[in-house]
């Protein structure tokens, strides 16, 4: 047991109050309203049609939290609070305004780095000034918080940061595949352990810190090794993972900083996480745990990159000749992809869906749950369009509809809709359920070369008989077949 803590507990900073200070009672109060407010939030954001009034109840829960915990007793430095919040807040809202649509899972996975660091910090801070008298019981739960907290948040860092850059593009999707890569993750784990069991038994302050600097680094180093050994096709979970890490990085904060709000936000997130993370996991049927211990995109099959193989000829098709088919079916689904988000062809989309319903055409959109580059990253788009709530599906309330569609209009989607996820064991993608396209009447796919989508493998569906490739950038093609809608 550390006994600097008792010392320091002692002479802990108490707190000199200025300007107006939010009573205890009152902090209690407000603070279980914001986290009403945050579970409200998750409510709300469950559902396209109450989306917008979950994100309110979030902002104003956070605004509420925020605004509470500068004016309580703890805190008496606004000076320093303000140098170190006055460039974040700049800093942030610089970030959103500046960041696209398709950069968002880069900068979610940025600032799941940021939760991760400050857990780091928390603990080493909370290490070293416990703020309270505390029994030898009570030091050791709080020595077990601090260690989990900085292990759990050292590998949301360097998980998040490794992450970030696959997903910006700055460090290569392949999987990094080091030999007995499990042993080694193995070995981290039971080294950390051991290291914890070390921490809550050593006496100094300074073997206290050295221990918890190696487990940092430790951890830190496997965070890293665990996200490089994920392949592009699984950062969609990764992502969501890293998440929900973050939200237990920020609950054992919470606990360190004996702070209830934190602790049960960082639940809410944790679990939302991990509950996303299962869900995502179920629509590209992968196991959480073969999502983790990494390697999708190389193992049991081979991945080809676009024209290695032969598959045929493909069939072309103009937007003329594309309105044209959409006017004259009775019904039609439309395939949105990332493809969609980068030619930000939403509006246009929009339109033609419109002129295809006045006409009496039936349009329904089918949306994959990992369609595009993150969760709901198609339906935002979709709603900022306009399109109705009650036209976009999902996955599965379309797929069996499909033999009975006349006309599907893939856009800018490619791994959604391949059908070797079901056809070929082989496949890199195999066992991934996919929009089964193929079924219906006819396939447009509009796409601007042969191009492989994100998981790099070639797709079949181009080369069947009922499909026409529609090539060009989606937005001008859309733009196209608006014009000849309309004429
Ligand atoms: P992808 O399989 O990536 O295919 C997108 C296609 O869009 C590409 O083949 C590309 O072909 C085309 N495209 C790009 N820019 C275009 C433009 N301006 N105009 C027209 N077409 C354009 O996308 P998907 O079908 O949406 O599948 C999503 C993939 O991303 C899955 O593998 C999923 O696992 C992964 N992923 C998903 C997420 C989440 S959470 N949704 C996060 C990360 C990764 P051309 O280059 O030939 O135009």
């Amino acid at each position: 047991m550390i006994h600097h803590a008792y010392n320091l507990a002692t002479v802990s900073t108490t707190a000199v109050p200025h300007g107006p200070v939010a009573s205890d009672s009152f902090v209690t109060i407000a603070y279980l309203v914001a986290a009403v407010l945050f579970i409200m939030s998750l409510g709300g954001l469950s559902k396209q049609e109450t989306a917008e009034r979950g994100n309110f109840y979030g902002i104003i829960g956070m605004i509420l939290a925020l605004g509470v915990a500068i004016f309580s007793a703890e805190v008496n430095r606004y000076g320093i609070l303000a140098i170190a919040m006055v460039p974040a807040l700049i800093g942030g809202g610089w970030l959103a305004v500046r960041v696209k649509m398709t950069e968002m899972p880069q900068l979610v996975a940025l600032l799941h780095s940021f939760v991760g660091i400050a857990a780091v910090l928390v603990g080493f801070a909370s290490f070293l000034d416990p703020h309270q008298a505390m029994t030898p019981a009570e030091l050791t739960v709080h020595e077990i918080e601090v260690y989990i907290g900085i292990c759990i948040g050292a590998i949301t860092f360097t998980g998040s940061i490794i992450a970030c850059l696959k997903l910006h593009g700055k460090l290569s999707g392949k999987p990094l595949m080091l030999p007995a890569r499990h042993l080694l993750n193995l070995i981290g784990l039971i080294v950390t352990i051991l290291l914890g069991v070390w921490f809550l038994n050593s006496e100094a302050t300074a073997t206290g810190i050295v221990l918890l600097v190696i487990a940092a680094a430790l951890t830190g180093i496997m965070g890293a090794h665990l996200v490089a050994a994920i392949g592009g096709a699984d950062m969609p979970v990764v992502v969501s993972m890293l998440n929900s890490y973050s939200g237990w990085a920020a609950a054992a904060a919470g606990f360190m900083l004996g702070n209830d709000l934190l602790i049960i936000t960082g639940a809410l997130v944790g679990s939302s996480g991990a509950i996303l993370s299962y869900i995502m996991c179920r629509g590209m049927n992968r196991s959480f745990v073969s999502v983790i211990l990494g390697g999708f995109g190389t193992d049991g099959g081979t991945v080809v990159a676009s024209g290695d193989v032969d598959q045929g000829e493909v069939i072309q098709i103009s937007a003329d000749e594309t309105a044209d088919q959409m006017m004259s079916a009775r019904s039609v689904v439309i395939v949105p992809g990332y493809g969609m988000a980068v030619a930000q062809a939403q509006h246009a989309l929009a339109e033609v869906t419109r002129k295809l319903r006045d006409a009496g055409v039936t349009v329904r959109f089918a949306i994959h749950p990992v369609a595009g580059r993150l969760p709901g990253h198609m339906n935002v788009l979709l709603a900022e369009a306009g399109v109705p709530y009650d036209i976009v599906l999902e996955m599965d309330e379309v797929n069996d509809d499909l033999p009975e569609t006349d006309l599907v209009l893939v856009i800018g989607a490619n791994d959604i809709v391949n059908p070797d996820a079901e056809d070929n064991p082989t496949s890199p993608i195999a066992g991934m359920p996919v929009l089964q396209v193929w079924k219906s009447t006819m396939v447009v796919v509009m796409k601007r070369s042969m191009a492989t989508g994100y998981a790099g493998v070639q797709n079949p569906l181009f080369f069947k008989d009922n499909t026409r490739m529609l090539f060009g950038d989606a937005r001008d093609n859309t733009d196209a077949m608006l014009g000849g809608l309309r004429s």
